[in-house]
């Protein structure tokens, strides 16, 4: 890939598939930029658990909000899951991340909706999955050793909540794309998904 070029990584999938490692583990192989965009509609749910309406936390969103530490709790998430209901909310988030997309150079990004709304045009589209028990014992683990306190019937209930709210919802619902990659983690440890990825990234180099 020509360093100067969009080059555009979208991955789109269920919460807690690993949308996030992978991305991360992609981007530092190839040297691209990453953008976790769960991460904006964590920040303006917790904003919105602070008394803020969602429509102007999503409107007025600063890249600090991005380092609230709470944003990894399940109630952020959760509130996170409600305020990506809404379209205006959607609406207000999109210029960034579209410009984020296709700067210069190539980037990642990791979602819901990153291959079907976001960058369809993307040269690599994947939706990575697993069942919702390997998901949700892999995020108890994480919130485990993040010292948060919680069960691991909590977090299958958080993820099954949010799966069903992202996935039934009209604007930008949660789906593989036409023509993404299925890769399904469930029989997979990371370093094979990672490996996986990064697998499809380089088909698509030229
Ligand atoms: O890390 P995890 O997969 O659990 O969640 P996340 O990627 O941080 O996303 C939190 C919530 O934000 C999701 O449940 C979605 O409701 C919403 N989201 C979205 O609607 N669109 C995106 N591109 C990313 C996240």
């Amino acid at each position: 890939m020509n360093s100067t070029q969009p080059f555009t990584v979208a991955i789109d999938g269920p919460a807690a598939a690993g949308k996030g490692t992978i991305g991360r583990a992609v981007a530092e192989r190839f040297g691209l930029a990453h953008l976790d965009t769960g991460l904006l509609y964590r920040a303006v749910g917790a904003e919105v658990l602070g008394g803020a309406d969602p429509v102007e936390a999503a409107r007025n969103l600063e890249a600090r909000a991005l380092e609230n530490p709470t944003l990894r709790t399940a109630a952020v998430a959760q509130e996170a899951s409600k305020v990506a209901v809404i379209p205006e909310v959607r609406a207000a988030l999109l210029d960034f991340q579209r410009a984020f997309a296709r700067r210069a150079g190539g980037a990642v990004l990791d979602g819901r909706d990153i291959c079907t709304v976001i960058c369809p045009q993307a040269e690599v589209k994947m939706f990575v999955t697993a069942t919702p028990e390997v998901r949700a014992q892999r995020r108890y683990d994480e919130l485990i050793a993040r010292g948060q306190d919680t069960t691991y019937a909590a977090v299958l209930a958080d993820v099954v909540e949010r799966d069903r709210r992202d996935s039934e919802r009209s604007a930008a619902p949660l789906k593989p794309a036409q023509g993404a990659d299925v890769l399904d983690t469930s029989q997979l440890g990371i370093d094979a998904a990672v490996a996986a990825a990064i697998a499809l990234v380089e088909e698509a180099r030229v």
